[in-house]
């Protein structure tokens, strides 16, 4: 039951196997669309036969991981189904926080179960995964109990903690990745970018931004969210808040629909937290409306 394939053998697929790999399981096979990379992989796990026989792979094992790009990962399943890649009550995973595991159909129609679990991480190469996959969160997702059991399992093998969804809630838990991951990068892009407007260069305002960045996630870590919410919105400072729209329609009209629809956001949980009164945050929202992008 030990006995594991990889299909795809890029950052997330090598990582896994190698870590498997130490933790007692056989990684008997790592097959990917160019021999290439399969055989870089299984020099870096140290085990299995590199191939670009996706069917003959999977075949070899007990458990199957399609960690190709998100855009292969049903077309590769259908593949090595057509193919009788999968053996009966194989299980079968994919590692995409964007798919559900219902792209895994045509291997669950072979009498294999699935699962799909996703590392909620940002992997960027193998070494760093290697090290940021051990006690990283998993978000598991079947609709067969005995697949989830085996899936735990895995995910302790990685040192992982689990996070449960609703069947068929994987866009939104992507969605709030990305929300959480990707705007957070943006948010402080937009700030930097208000920043240059006051003479500020990017490098230095950064610099100086970061305790800012550092000590907030630590209010979030400590007190949560809306308690660690600050600033003008959360004190009901409405002139402030009229003075920023102004200066930023003067210096460039186009970042306005961003501020007024990250406010009006705010202002939902300033209300939430209890800081902001019912008056004030009627004040900023009849401010927010008439700064908005389209507003006569
Ligand atoms: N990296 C992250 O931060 C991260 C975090 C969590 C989850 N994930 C998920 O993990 C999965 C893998 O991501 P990754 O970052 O490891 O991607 P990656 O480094 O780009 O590797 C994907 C591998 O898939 C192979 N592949 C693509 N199409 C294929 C096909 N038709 N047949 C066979 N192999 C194919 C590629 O093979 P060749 O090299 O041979 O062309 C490539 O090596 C994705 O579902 C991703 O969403 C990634």
């Amino acid at each position: 039951m030990k006995n594991t394939a990889i299909i795809g053998a890029g950052v997330v697929g090598t990582a896994m196997g190698y870590l498997l790999c130490n933790a007692g399981y056989t990684v008997t096979g790592i097959a990917s669309r160019s021999l290439e990379s399969a055989v870089k992989a299984r020099d870096f796990i140290g085990q299995g036969e590199a191939s670009t026989d996706l069917a003959g792979t999977a075949r070899s094992a007990g458990i199957v991981f399609l960690t190709t790009s998100d855009d292969a990962v049903r077309q590769v399943c259908e593949n090595i189904a057509h193919r009788d890649g999968f053996m009966p009550g194989s299980l079968v995973i994919h590692t995409s926080g964007a798919l559900s595991v219902d792209v895994l159909m045509s291997a669950k129609n072979k009498g294999a179960v699935t699962v799909s679990m996703h590392p909620l991480q940002s992997l960027p190469s193998v070494q760093e995964a290697v090290k940021n996959i051990p006690g990283s969160y998993f978000c598991l997702e079947s609709e067969d109990e005995s697949a989830l059991d085996r899936a735990r399992e895995m995910v302790r093998v990685f040192q992982g903690k689990e996070l449960n969804i609703l069947l068929g809630g994987k866009p939104l838990y992507h969605a709030g990745a990305a929300a959480v991951s990707n705007f957070f990068v943006a948010t402080i892009g937009f700030g930097l970018q208000l920043h240059e407007y006051a003479g500020i260069n990017r490098q230095d305002s950064l610099k100086a931004l970061l305790p800012l960045i550092q000590g907030t996630l630590n209010n979030i870590e400590k007190i949560g969210i809306p308690a660690a919410l600050t600033g003008p919105i959360a004190r009901g400072d409405v002139q402030t808040v009229e003075d920023h729209l102004v200066s930023i329609s003067r210096e460039n009209p186009d970042l306005l629909g961003l501020y007024c629809e990250l406010s009006k956001y705010t202002v939902e949980l300033a209300l939430e937290k209890g800081t902001l009164k019912k008056d004030s945050a009627l004040k900023i929202l009849d401010l927010l409306q008439q700064h908005a992008p389209g507003y006569h």
